[in-house]
């Protein structure tokens, strides 16, 4: 499934529809360069789920966790970590926790380590255009998001 977004609002927009579409224990991994609009994405998914308050990007801090209703989004940016140390860190206690959500920054990284996992492949358009590509692995959803 392809959504192309006009604008910051709209990336926000379909990560708020998005998240109406998650279930706990879900993963999500995001793809696409630097400045794609990953971040953004992830901000609007936390506020479709709830979340009101501040959200940073986790880039220098691997993890960040909200706490949305009932649910508890782990934020993961893996930019700064190299694929060696991936074993090293103790990921899979954050990944699977029952009422959890994960979304992952920079996925590629951990994608071999993992069964099921939804991606969102984020590319350039134009400054202000961005395509955002929905695919799934080892789910059988169906794969909609209400814009
Ligand atoms: N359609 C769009 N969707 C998302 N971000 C956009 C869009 N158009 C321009 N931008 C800009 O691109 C940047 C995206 O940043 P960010 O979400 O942090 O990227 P990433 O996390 O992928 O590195 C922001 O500066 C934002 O203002
Ligand atoms: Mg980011």
């Amino acid at each position: 499934m392809v959504v192309i977004s006009k604008s910051v609002s709209q990336t926000k927009e379909i990560g708020k529809q998005f998240s109406k579409f998650l279930e706990k224990q879900d993963i999500v991994l995001l793809k696409g360069q630097l400045g794609a609009g990953k971040t953004v994405f992830v901000k609007g998914l936390l506020e479709g789920l709830g979340y009101k308050k501040l959200v940073l990007s986790p880039s220098f801090t691997l993890v960040r966790r909200y706490k949305a209703g009932k649910i508890l989004v782990n934020h993961i940016d893996l930019y700064r970590l190299d694929r060696k140390s991936l074993s090293s860190i103790d990921i899979e206690e954050y990944l699977y926790g029952k009422d959890s959500i994960s979304i992952i920054e920079w996925g590629k990284k951990i994608e071999p380590y993992l069964e099921k996992y939804f991606i969102v492949d984020f590319s350039f358009i134009n400054m202000e255009k961005r395509k955002l590509l929905f695919s799934q692995k080892g789910y059988k959803r169906n794969l909609k998001i209400g814009l």
